[in-house]
């Protein structure tokens, strides 16, 4: 057993029930700690990369350490991905802090991740009219690899059999909510804040221009032979094989990646191997009606 696991109370290692916030299930430690994460004070210079989990997000904290050390992969190695960039809402047991104090100790400029659906999004953000950028994924693609990432995961709810697991996803019954409101929420808003939205999709089809676009909105403008050194360090290749991108030294009392790797397939379209026909069919009507009336549409596959 490692130290960090070593000291961690035995309660740490259970998989935590869901509570509701405002209408969202949350995982409880994060519910029942709400308060300071709602009052959190951004900064006008922060960067927060909001997602529903499994959209990309890790793919997407690295291109901006890479953008923002200019290339420089050693500097990208200094520490893994969860200690580089903060988690708002995470409530881990004491004596590992929580991401609202982690943020706080932080100086600036600050990269800050949440999976917050927008109206829990700490208000100060839009306050300070701090740079967003939001990545989405397909659904279909999203709910598969969030059934694997419940499996191991052992902080999550138990996901149960994928059929079980399709259900709750659709129904909005695990942890960060609805999927649908959650790409719908950012989606409404981007207009009217400093949110750049960004597609897995996109990223996966041309990942230069992907990369561009998020240099600019940073307002960095580095060579061409910049760009495709962060293309190389954040390719899926070599994210999977990177410690300090790959969760591998997160304690595997948290993250078992015994069978189940967090850089799992890093595709568009692997849900065709898990949808079966009737699932298929059930999924896209449902899907209609809940993102009827909305102008935001998804590739399922490139
Ligand atoms: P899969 O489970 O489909 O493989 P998040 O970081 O939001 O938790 O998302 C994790 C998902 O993004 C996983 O999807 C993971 O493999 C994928 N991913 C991570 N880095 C990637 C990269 N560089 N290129 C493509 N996909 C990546």
């Amino acid at each position: 057993m490692d130290k960090m696991t070593k000291s961690l109370p035995e309660n740490s290692f259970r998989r935590l029930s869901l509570k509701m916030v405002q209408g969202v299930p949350l995982r409880k430690t994060t519910a029942e700690n709400f308060e300071p994460i709602a009052n959190f004070q951004a900064r006008p210079d922060d960067l927060l990369i909001a997602s529903y989990p499994k959209a990309g997000t890790t793919w997407i904290l690295e291109i901006v350490d890479m953008i923002d050390n200019e290339g420089d992969v050693e500097k990208c190695k200094r520490a893994p991905t969860f200690v580089r960039f903060p988690f708002l809402e995470i409530s881990p047991p004491p004596p590992v802090k929580p991401g609202v104090e982690e943020a706080d100790n932080m100086p600036s400029p600050r990269r800050l991740k949440t999976h917050l659906p927008f109206h829990l999004v700490p208000k100060s953000f839009w306050e300070k009219n701090s740079k967003v950028i939001y990545v989405a994924r397909n659904a279909k693609d999203n709910a598969v690899s969030y059934y694997y990432f419940d499996k191991l995961n052992q902080r999550q709810p138990e996901p149960g059999t994928w059929e079980e697991y399709l259900e709750k996803f659709m129904q909005g019954n695990v942890a960060w909510g609805s999927w649908y409101d959650h790409v719908k929420g950012f989606w409404e808003k981007k207009d009217q804040h400093q949110i750049l939205y960004m597609f897995y999709e996109d990223m996966k089809e041309n990942p230069e221009r992907e990369v561009r676009k998020v240099m600019k909105f940073l307002e960095k403008n580095l060579p061409d032979h910049i760009n495709s050194k962060i293309i190389q360090h954040t390719s899926f290749s070599a994210m999977k094989e990177n410690p300090m991108a790959n969760y591998s030294t997160m304690p595997p009392a948290f993250f078992d990646q015994s069978s189940i790797s967090f850089m799992r397939k890093g595709e568009v379209g692997d849900w065709k191997n898990h949808f079966s026909a009737d699932q298929n069919k059930v999924f896209e009507e449902d899907y209609k009606k809940k993102m009827a009336g909305s102008s935001l549409t998804f590739r399922t596959e490139i």
